[in-house]
This record gives structure tokens, C-alpha cells and sequence, in this order.
């Protein structure tokens, strides 16, 4: 009997723990661009809410502090109800912004 070789696939998460810039561009052009400026080439977002670049650059800024922020938003910006693994997406796209 010939025993298959089968893959548990681990190369798979890795990437669960530290958060897909490439998803997180979707969802934030999905769920956020009303609001923030969320790429280069975006024309306009609202103005009295920073864009993503200027958030990845704010002073003290964290990958954990933008994650609890994303858990629990300020009243100012709607709770939309992220899963942790949007929040590390969004997180990982955010902070890739950074100059
Ligand atoms: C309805 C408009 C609106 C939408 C949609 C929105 N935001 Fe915001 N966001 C705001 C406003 C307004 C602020 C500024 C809050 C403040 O200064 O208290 C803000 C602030 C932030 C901050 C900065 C927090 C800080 O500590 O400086 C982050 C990070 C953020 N938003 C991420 C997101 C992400 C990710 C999405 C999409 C999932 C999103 N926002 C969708 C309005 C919005």
C-alpha cells in the first residue's frame, strides 16, 4: 500500500496572524473610502477625517493601538463591526502607508 503524502497546508497561516495588506486594500476601499482617503489614488474622502497615511504616520503610532482602536472606534466614526482578521488586514494595509 502506497501511503499519500498530504499537506496540512501550515504555509497557510502565518499570514492569519500577521495580517494581509492585500485584503485589507479591498476592504478598506470597500468599508472606509466614504470617510478616509485610503490610497494615493483616491481624489477625496470626508475633510475633517485624516487619511490612512497620515494615520500610519501619527506619532505613537502602533500596529496594537490601531488594532484596539478598530475593536472599539471612537463615537466619531461608526463601529462597523470588524472581524480580528479584517482588523489585522487593515491594519497591515494601514501601516504599509507608512512613508
Ligand atoms: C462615516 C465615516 C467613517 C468611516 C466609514 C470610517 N471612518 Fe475611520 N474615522 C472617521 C473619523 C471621523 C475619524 C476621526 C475620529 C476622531 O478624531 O475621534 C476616524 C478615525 C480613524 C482612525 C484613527 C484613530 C486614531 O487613533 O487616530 C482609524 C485608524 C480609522 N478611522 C480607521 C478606519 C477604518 C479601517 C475604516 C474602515 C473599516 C474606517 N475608519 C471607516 C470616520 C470614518
Amino acid at each position: 500500500m502506497v501511503l499519500a503524502a498530504f499537506s496540512t497546508a501550515p504555509a497557510a497561516l502565518p499570514a492569519l496572524a500577521a495580517g494581509d495588506a492585500f485584503e485589507g486594500e479591498k476592504l478598506a476601499r470597500t468599508w472606509c473610502a466614504a470617510c478616509h482617503v485610503v490610497a494615493d489614488d483616491q481624489q477625496r474622502g470626508s475633510e475633517a477625517v485624516p487619511s490612512f497615511a497620515a494615520i500610519a504616520a501619527s506619532p505613537g503610532r502602533t500596529e496594537e493601538n490601531l488594532q484596539v482602536f478598530l475593536v472599539d472606534p471612537h463615537p466619531k466614526m461608526p463601529d462597523m463591526n470588524l472581524s480580528r482578521r479584517e482588523i489585522a488586514d487593515l491594519v497591515a494595509y494601514i501601516l504599509n502607508q507608512k512613508k
